[in-house]
């Protein structure tokens, strides 16, 4: 066994300069391809699965694209179709000028990348391991032709594991949207992806909690399906600002199924998360 002495020490700040060199942290207009500039990078996350969190990243792009920004989205949820297809580019590829990817472009024309506008077929699983995951992240944010966006939502993989990390640890994200819903263990939750934002020294702009209540067809009463929310006491608990309550809405399903989100969403929802987007991006 090698003594310990002949081995190199590592330069922890060196592999990280190298690596910040290739992925462009240090400015959010460093390392993109072309003439491209992104002016702030918002992450979605949440601390588990199927929160709807594709969903609410789909919303905030089209809200913020209504209020005049130029957002695009990155799907970073590699093993989910939910983002091509809320937009209705389901089994579109994306293309390439030979050196760059061209996103694919939504109909109101926000610009989107996903490993899944690169399958063959849609239902084909995204059987990649992290490294691979990883780079394929660092080419989205490096090698896409993005414009100038004033957004770039990235629409993060449930937990906190590899790629989550990779994500905030290469690419410059400004602030978190933490989204749940109101189930068990929410504040178990939501305390991991804030442990994590605390780690990774990102701000979380605050809380979203989807599939909070229904509104009954028949006699518009308010059902909350999973039962009362807790997201007053959980936001309270970690700090975190509510930025809204979102319903369950058999409408917005059917639209997101059929690719057309960007016409049926109503104006106000989510209003006061995408106040609060634009709020933080005028403080800085
Ligand atoms: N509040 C809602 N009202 C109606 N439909 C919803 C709502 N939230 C989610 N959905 C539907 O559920 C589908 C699945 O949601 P989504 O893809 O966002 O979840 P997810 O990707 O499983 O979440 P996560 O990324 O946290 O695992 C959406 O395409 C949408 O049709
Ligand atoms: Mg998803």
């Amino acid at each position: 066994m090698a003594d310990i002495q002949d081995t190199p020490e590592v330069d922890a700040d060196a592999i990280r300069a190298e690596f910040e060199a290739a992925v462009g942290r240090g400015g959010s207009d460093s390392g993109l391809a072309g003439n491209s500039k992104i002016a702030h990078v918002i992450g979605v996350v949440s601390g588990k699965g199927g929160v709807g969190k594709s969903f609410v990243t789909g919303v905030l792009a089209t809200q913020l694209e209504r209020a005049g920004k130029r957002v695009g989205i990155m799907d970073a949820d590699i093993t989910g179709p939910s983002i091509p297809r809320m937009f209705g580019l389901a089994g579109q590829q994306l293309r390439s000028d030979g050196t760059h990817i061209i996103p694919a472009r939504t109909a109101s024309g926000i610009p989107i990348v996903s490993a899944n506008l690169m399958l063959e077929n849609e239902s084909d699983p995204v059987v990649w391991r992290g490294p691979m995951l990883a780079g394929t992240l660092e080419q989205f944010w490096g090698e896409t032709l993005w414009g100038e966006l004033d957004y770039l939502l990235i629409d993060m993989p449930p937990g906190t594991g590899d790629v989550a990390l990779t994500v905030f640890q290469s690419l410059p994200v400004d602030g978190l949207v933490i989204v749940s819903s109101p189930q068990d263990l929410v504040q178990m939750v939501v305390g991991k992806a804030v442990k994590m934002a605390a780690m990774m020294e990102i701000p979380v702009l605050g809380l979203v909690e989807n599939m909070s209540y229904a509104i009954c067809g028949h006699c518009g009463e308010k059902v909350e399906v999973f039962g009362k929310s807790h997201v007053a006491e959980t936001a309270a608990e970690y700090n975190l600002d509510v930025l809204g309550k979102m319903p369950i809405d058999p409408a917005l399903a059917d639209a997101c199924d059929k690719g057309y989100i960007e016409d049926a969403l109503p104006d106000d929802l989510l209003g006061d998360a995408v106040a609060s987007i634009l709020a933080s991006a005028g403080s800085r």
